[in-house]
């Protein structure tokens, strides 16, 4: 039998196979809510513009609230043979009410549908990675606020380079999980025009109200150009963007944990809600949630890379292609999603091992460039001559395998006479951290002022 819903140019249906590469019923059923939110707006709308009568309008309400309600409680059959979601509501929908239901499509399209439905989807997907990151966010800066004093070894490749405190590296992961959620809202920003009314690719002779159907459905306004409606999918690529960047973020930082975590570095200890041990290492606690949010990372960039290819050689308007834009951006979505819970969880949770970053802080010579400063500031060397003077006085500390402040005046005035034992004081952890009082510096001051301008925005 041909296709209920299109089949009245076809003689017979379709063969299994091809029934089967085209049914998106089996992820697109995620975009029920919005499909029977679009559906209201838009027989609300049909009946307000006396394209369909007030009757029609209410009965076809009736039937899609039940709809509502029988696939909240799971007593929907979806079927494959109706393809997707649009279908699948539409014909049961015939099933509850009659013929009437054959008003609901006037003046629409599956092609606007789905992008609305989509876009809709997508949207509230971004209020809640807006909500999460803004919870990730909370709780570093409940660390940083703890950690603002805490030293530690801050590092370029991976080296000690100079200390810095673990308050101040918190706050450079709250400035950057702050641009994600920025770009979050911009994403919402451009996302926020209804696609309701675009009809095939054309719009359509009837004369609908696209303001009012936008409007219920919580857009700022209609879309502008009926053929860019149906073929655009920016907002997907964008929210896989963002997820993108953000995932590296996150990435980045779980990467920083499982380091931070082994016995040679010791910097934190994770608690038992986030590691797992091994089977057969009795001893072992392994971070694997730090490492699978660093691999999710991987797939949410194949669904960037996936549907940036997909949509790449499409002539305008829509082609079925699109219809493979949906698994790329869910399954994104949930890795995202789970990715910045098990972060908040993680850092919430993590113990700081204050000691042993302290320890390590102190060591790799980290306060040379302090020593080089001093010579620059007490001394009047120029920053080059200091450097050097300050290497060679490096180099004879590693010769005894011994820190920069154990060497005597009389060691450093061999390289330098002018130094003084004022010297000394430059050459602690702590006094280095605090001396970096430069707008965004690591001094605790400056992480505080950081701190109370991030409270305050979120
Ligand atoms: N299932 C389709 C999709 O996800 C709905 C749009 C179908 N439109 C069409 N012209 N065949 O894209």
């Amino acid at each position: 039998a041909s296709n209920q819903m299109w089949g009245g140019r076809f003689a017979s249906g379709p063969d299994a196979i091809m029934e089967e590469i085209n049914a998106s019923i089996d992820f697109d059923r995620k975009l029920y809510a919005q499909d029977i939110a679009g559906s209201l707006a838009h027989a609300a709308m049909l009946a307000k513009t006396g394209i369909i009568s007030s009757d029609d309008c209410d009965k076809i309400t009736h039937g899609l609230n039940t709809i509502l309600s029988e696939i909240e409680e799971g007593r929907f059959t979806f079927s494959r043979q109706l393809e997707d979601i649009h279908m699948n509501i539409e014909s049961r929908l015939a099933e509850l009410i009659g013929p009437t239901a054959g008003r609901l499509h006037t003046a629409r399209s599956r092609n606007d549908q789905v992008a609305l439905d989509f876009r809709l989807w997508v949207k509230q997907e971004l209020i809640r990675t807006d909500a999460a990151l803004t919870a990730l966010i909370a709780a570093f800066l409940d660390k940083a606020e703890i950690h603002a004093e805490t030293v530690m070894p801050g590092f370029t490749h991976l080296q000690t380079a100079q200390p810095v405190t673990f308050g101040h590296h918190c706050m450079a992961y709250v400035e950057m999980f702050g641009r994600d959620r920025s770009r979050v809202r911009d994403c919402i920003e451009r996302l926020n025009e209804c696609p309701l009314g675009a009809a095939a690719l054309a719009g359509t002779g009837y004369a609908i109200d696209r303001d009012q159907t936008a409007k219920a459905l919580g857009f700022r306004e209609p879309t502008r150009n009926s053929i860019d409606t149906v073929s655009d999918r920016d907002f997907a690529l964008e929210f896989l963007s963002l997820a993108s960047i953000c995932a590296t973020h996150m990435s980045r930082l779980a990467e920083e944990i499982v380091i931070w975590s082994t016995p040679q570095f010791g910097f934190v200890r994770l608690s038992d809600a986030f590691s797992t041990g091994s089977s057969i290492m009795p001893q072992k606690k392994n971070p694997d949630a730090a490492e699978l949010v660093r691999a999710k990372t991987g797939r949410i960039n194949g669904s960037l890379i996936g549907l940036l290819t997909v949509m790449k050689g499409l002539p305008l308007a829509y082609s079925k292609d699109m219809q493979e834009d949906k698994e790329q951006v869910f399954d994104a979505a949930s890795s995202l999603e789970l990715s910045i819970a098990a972060m908040t969880g993680m850092v919430r949770d993590m113990e700081i091992r204050e000691d042993n970053m302290r320890k390590a802080a102190g060591a790799g010579y980290s306060t040379a460039t302090d020593l080089a400063d001093w010579l620059v500031r007490e001394v009047g060397l120029p920053f080059r001559e200091a450097h050097h003077v300050t290497g060679r006085a490096v180099a004879l500390a590693e010769s005894r395998s011994a820190d920069l402040g154990d060497l005597s005046l009389a060691d450093l005035q061999a390289i330098n006479p002018a130094i003084t034992d004022a010297v000394f004081s430059v050459l602690t952890v702590d006094a280095s951290v605090r001396s970096r009082k430069s707008f965004g510096g690591t001094a605790p001051d400056g992480v505080r002022t950081q701190i109370a301008y991030w409270r305050q925005k979120l």
